[in-house]
Protein backbone atom coordinates (compact mmCIF):
# COMPACT_ATOMS: atom_id res chain seq x y z
CA UNK A 1 0.00 0.00 0.00
CA UNK A 2 2.73 2.22 0.36
CA UNK A 3 4.87 1.23 -2.01
CA UNK A 4 7.75 0.40 -0.33
CA UNK A 5 9.81 -2.70 -0.65
CA UNK A 6 10.80 -3.32 2.69
CA UNK A 7 10.65 -2.76 6.84
CA UNK A 8 13.03 -0.02 7.15
CA UNK A 9 11.53 1.35 4.07
CA UNK A 10 8.38 1.96 6.37
CA UNK A 11 9.75 2.80 8.96
CA UNK A 12 11.85 5.90 7.33
CA UNK A 13 8.42 6.94 5.93
CA UNK A 14 6.64 6.63 9.42
CA UNK A 15 9.21 8.94 11.07
CA UNK A 16 9.42 11.49 8.04
CA UNK A 17 5.38 11.49 7.03
CA UNK A 18 2.89 12.05 10.09
CA UNK A 19 -0.08 10.56 7.12
CA UNK A 20 1.67 7.68 7.03
CA UNK A 21 1.58 6.55 11.10
CA UNK A 22 -2.29 7.09 10.83
CA UNK A 23 -2.68 4.54 8.10
CA UNK A 24 -0.48 2.23 9.41
CA UNK A 25 -2.58 2.33 12.72
CA UNK A 26 -5.79 2.24 10.88
CA UNK A 27 -4.52 -0.86 9.17
CA UNK A 28 -3.67 -2.40 12.32
CA UNK A 29 -6.79 -1.75 14.57
CA UNK A 30 -9.48 -4.02 14.16
CA UNK A 31 -12.37 -2.19 13.73
CA UNK A 32 -14.72 -4.63 13.84
CA UNK A 33 -18.05 -3.87 15.00
CA UNK A 34 -21.90 -3.92 14.78
CA UNK A 35 -25.03 -2.54 16.29
CA UNK A 36 -26.23 -4.58 19.94
CA UNK A 37 -23.38 -6.83 18.96
CA UNK A 38 -23.56 -9.83 21.40
CA UNK A 39 -27.47 -9.16 22.02
CA UNK A 40 -27.38 -10.45 25.47
CA UNK A 41 -25.10 -8.27 26.56
CA UNK A 42 -27.67 -5.56 25.91
CA UNK A 43 -30.15 -7.13 28.12
CA UNK A 44 -28.50 -7.77 31.12
CA UNK A 45 -27.61 -4.05 30.58
CA UNK A 46 -31.19 -3.21 30.65
CA UNK A 47 -32.22 -5.50 33.16
CA UNK A 48 -29.12 -5.27 35.81
CA UNK A 49 -27.55 -2.38 35.08
CA UNK A 50 -30.20 0.48 34.31
CA UNK A 51 -32.38 -0.16 37.67
CA UNK A 52 -28.80 0.44 39.58
CA UNK A 53 -27.72 3.50 37.29
CA UNK A 54 -31.24 4.61 37.79
CA UNK A 55 -30.96 6.22 40.87
CA UNK A 56 -28.00 8.73 39.91
CA UNK A 57 -29.26 12.15 39.40
CA UNK A 58 -26.89 12.21 36.24
CA UNK A 59 -24.70 9.54 34.37
CA UNK A 60 -21.45 9.75 32.84
CA UNK A 61 -20.58 6.49 30.71
CA UNK A 62 -17.24 6.11 28.99
CA UNK A 63 -17.72 4.03 25.47
CA UNK A 64 -13.97 3.20 25.15
CA UNK A 65 -12.70 1.59 22.24
CA UNK A 66 -15.68 2.56 20.04
CA UNK A 67 -14.87 2.14 16.79
CA UNK A 68 -17.16 3.82 14.43
CA UNK A 69 -19.84 3.79 16.80
CA UNK A 70 -22.60 1.14 16.19
CA UNK A 71 -21.74 0.20 19.90
CA UNK A 72 -22.08 4.11 20.79
CA UNK A 73 -25.51 4.25 19.10
CA UNK A 74 -26.73 0.91 20.44
CA UNK A 75 -26.22 2.38 23.85
CA UNK A 76 -27.48 5.83 23.21
CA UNK A 77 -30.97 3.68 22.03
CA UNK A 78 -30.59 1.37 25.02
CA UNK A 79 -30.76 5.13 27.26
CA UNK A 80 -33.25 6.26 25.17
CA UNK A 81 -35.61 3.85 25.50
CA UNK A 82 -35.04 3.47 29.17
CA UNK A 83 -35.64 7.08 29.69
CA UNK A 84 -32.44 8.20 30.56
CA UNK A 85 -31.05 10.19 27.72
CA UNK A 86 -31.38 13.14 28.71
CA UNK A 87 -29.52 12.23 31.80
CA UNK A 88 -26.85 10.56 30.65
CA UNK A 89 -23.65 11.47 28.73
CA UNK A 90 -21.26 9.07 26.73
CA UNK A 91 -17.91 10.11 25.91
CA UNK A 92 -17.24 7.73 23.12
CA UNK A 93 -13.25 7.61 22.02
CA UNK A 94 -11.17 5.40 19.86
CA UNK A 95 -7.38 5.79 18.79
CA UNK A 96 -8.52 6.12 15.35
CA UNK A 97 -9.28 9.42 14.18
CA UNK A 98 -11.10 7.79 10.75
CA UNK A 99 -13.47 5.62 12.51
CA UNK A 100 -14.54 8.45 14.82
CA UNK A 101 -15.38 10.71 11.71
CA UNK A 102 -17.61 8.11 10.42
CA UNK A 103 -19.02 7.41 14.06
CA UNK A 104 -19.79 10.62 14.29
CA UNK A 105 -21.52 11.18 11.22
CA UNK A 106 -24.21 7.99 11.95
CA UNK A 107 -24.39 6.85 8.69
CA UNK A 108 -24.15 3.08 8.33
CA UNK A 109 -24.66 0.61 5.31
CA UNK A 110 -28.47 -0.32 4.47
CA UNK A 111 -27.46 -3.87 3.87
CA UNK A 112 -26.37 -4.14 7.86
CA UNK A 113 -29.78 -3.40 8.89
CA UNK A 114 -31.40 -6.79 8.45
CA UNK A 115 -28.57 -8.00 11.27
CA UNK A 116 -28.86 -5.00 13.37
CA UNK A 117 -32.42 -5.19 13.55
CA UNK A 118 -32.68 -8.57 14.67
CA UNK A 119 -30.11 -8.04 17.08
CA UNK A 120 -31.97 -4.97 18.26
CA UNK A 121 -35.02 -7.29 18.70
CA UNK A 122 -33.20 -9.47 20.73
CA UNK A 123 -31.05 -7.19 22.61
CA UNK A 124 -34.83 -6.48 24.36
CA UNK A 125 -35.75 -3.38 22.16
CA UNK A 126 -39.33 -3.33 21.78
CA UNK A 127 -39.86 -0.02 18.87
CA UNK A 128 -39.15 -0.47 15.29
CA UNK A 129 -35.76 0.06 14.77
CA UNK A 130 -36.36 1.68 11.54
CA UNK A 131 -37.62 4.15 13.79
CA UNK A 132 -34.32 5.10 14.37
CA UNK A 133 -33.02 6.07 11.13
CA UNK A 134 -33.79 7.00 7.56
CA UNK A 135 -32.55 4.50 4.56
CA UNK A 136 -31.85 5.48 1.02
CA UNK A 137 -31.07 2.71 -1.59
CA UNK A 138 -27.29 2.04 -0.04
CA UNK A 139 -27.23 3.85 3.52
CA UNK A 140 -28.82 4.40 6.67
CA UNK A 141 -29.05 7.75 8.34
CA UNK A 142 -29.37 7.70 12.14
CA UNK A 143 -31.16 10.25 13.69
CA UNK A 144 -28.66 13.00 14.97
CA UNK A 145 -30.64 13.59 18.23
CA UNK A 146 -29.65 9.93 19.57
CA UNK A 147 -26.46 11.47 20.31
CA UNK A 148 -26.93 14.81 21.34
CA UNK A 149 -25.19 13.93 24.42
CA UNK A 150 -22.46 11.88 22.98
CA UNK A 151 -19.07 13.34 22.60
CA UNK A 152 -16.62 11.41 20.12
CA UNK A 153 -13.23 12.39 21.00
CA UNK A 154 -9.71 10.41 19.91
CA UNK A 155 -8.16 8.67 23.44
CA UNK A 156 -5.38 6.56 23.20
CA UNK A 157 -5.45 3.75 26.24
CA UNK A 158 -2.09 2.93 25.66
CA UNK A 159 -0.48 6.27 26.70
CA UNK A 160 -3.38 9.17 27.42
CA UNK A 161 -4.58 9.15 31.53
CA UNK A 162 -7.92 9.42 32.64
CA UNK A 163 -10.32 12.31 31.68
CA UNK A 164 -13.33 12.20 33.86
CA UNK A 165 -14.98 9.72 36.84
CA UNK A 166 -17.68 7.50 35.33
CA UNK A 167 -20.57 5.67 36.32
CA UNK A 168 -19.72 3.11 33.83
CA UNK A 169 -17.23 2.21 31.19
CA UNK A 170 -18.07 0.45 28.22
CA UNK A 171 -14.98 -1.30 26.63
CA UNK A 172 -15.57 -4.39 24.56
CA UNK A 173 -13.50 -6.19 22.25
CA UNK A 174 -10.52 -4.41 22.66
CA UNK A 175 -8.26 -5.61 25.53
CA UNK A 176 -8.22 -8.90 23.84
CA UNK A 177 -5.85 -7.23 21.38
CA UNK A 178 -3.32 -6.25 24.15
CA UNK A 179 -0.81 -7.99 25.97
CA UNK A 180 -1.02 -8.85 29.93
CA UNK A 181 1.12 -5.26 30.15
CA UNK A 182 -0.94 -2.87 28.50
CA UNK A 183 -3.94 -4.99 30.29
CA UNK A 184 -2.76 -4.04 33.11
CA UNK A 185 -2.51 -0.41 32.35
CA UNK A 186 -5.76 -0.11 30.68
CA UNK A 187 -7.43 -1.69 33.67
CA UNK A 188 -5.80 0.89 36.71
CA UNK A 189 -7.13 3.61 34.09
CA UNK A 190 -10.67 1.94 33.97
CA UNK A 191 -10.59 1.57 38.12
CA UNK A 192 -9.23 5.30 38.60
CA UNK A 193 -11.45 6.68 36.26
CA UNK A 194 -14.75 4.77 37.80
CA UNK A 195 -16.45 6.19 40.60
CA UNK A 196 -17.09 3.54 43.42
CA UNK A 197 -20.23 1.57 42.18
CA UNK A 198 -19.60 2.04 39.29
CA UNK A 199 -19.98 -0.68 36.58
CA UNK A 200 -17.42 -2.24 33.84
CA UNK A 201 -18.47 -4.29 31.03
CA UNK A 202 -15.94 -5.90 28.75
CA UNK A 203 -16.33 -8.37 25.65
CA UNK A 204 -17.27 -11.51 26.04
CA UNK A 205 -13.89 -13.24 25.62
CA UNK A 206 -12.08 -10.78 28.53
CA UNK A 207 -12.56 -10.51 31.98
CA UNK A 208 -11.27 -8.74 35.30
CA UNK A 209 -10.02 -11.87 36.97
CA UNK A 210 -6.14 -12.11 37.09
CA UNK A 211 -6.11 -8.69 36.94
CA UNK A 212 -4.70 -6.59 39.88
CA UNK A 213 -8.13 -5.01 40.70
CA UNK A 214 -10.12 -8.15 40.50
CA UNK A 215 -11.01 -8.08 44.26
CA UNK A 216 -12.49 -4.82 43.56
CA UNK A 217 -15.31 -5.68 41.44
CA UNK A 218 -18.35 -7.70 42.14
CA UNK A 219 -19.79 -9.49 39.10
CA UNK A 220 -23.08 -8.55 38.50
CA UNK A 221 -23.33 -10.35 35.55
CA UNK A 222 -20.66 -13.31 34.89
CA UNK A 223 -21.54 -14.03 31.74
CA UNK A 224 -21.76 -11.12 30.40
CA UNK A 225 -18.80 -9.77 31.67
CA UNK A 226 -20.17 -7.18 33.77
CA UNK A 227 -18.59 -5.70 36.81
CA UNK A 228 -19.28 -2.90 40.01
CA UNK A 229 -16.56 -1.73 41.56
CA UNK A 230 -17.23 -1.76 44.91
CA UNK A 231 -14.24 -0.14 46.55
C1 LIG B 1 -12.67 -4.69 17.45
S1 LIG B 1 -13.02 -2.97 17.68
C2 LIG B 1 -14.26 -3.06 18.94
C3 LIG B 1 -15.33 -2.05 18.74
C4 LIG B 1 -16.48 -2.11 19.73
N1 LIG B 1 -16.03 -1.85 21.06
C5 LIG B 1 -17.18 -3.45 19.66
O1 LIG B 1 -17.03 -4.28 20.55
O2 LIG B 1 -17.89 -3.70 18.68
C6 LIG B 1 -11.57 -2.40 18.56
C7 LIG B 1 -11.42 -0.89 18.58
O3 LIG B 1 -10.42 -0.57 19.52
C8 LIG B 1 -9.68 0.52 19.01
N2 LIG B 1 -8.36 0.58 19.64
C9 LIG B 1 -7.29 -0.21 19.41
N3 LIG B 1 -6.26 0.19 20.15
C10 LIG B 1 -6.68 1.25 20.88
C11 LIG B 1 -6.05 2.12 21.83
N4 LIG B 1 -4.77 1.95 22.18
N5 LIG B 1 -6.78 3.11 22.38
C12 LIG B 1 -8.09 3.29 22.03
N6 LIG B 1 -8.72 2.52 21.13
C13 LIG B 1 -8.03 1.51 20.56
C14 LIG B 1 -9.60 0.25 17.52
O4 LIG B 1 -9.30 1.42 16.79
C15 LIG B 1 -10.99 -0.33 17.24
O5 LIG B 1 -11.87 0.69 16.82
Amino acid sequence: MEGVQTISGLQERILHEPNCLDRLIVDLAVNVTAMFRDPAFFVALRDKVIPMLRTYPFLRIWNAGCSSGEETYSLAILLEECGMDERSRIYATDINDAVLRRAREGVFPLEKMREYTANYHRAGGTREFSSYYDADSKVARFRPSLVRNVVFAQHNLASDGSFNEFNAIVCRNVLIYFDRNLQDRVHDLFFDSLATFGVLGVGEKESIRFTRHAAAYEEIDPDQRIYRKVV
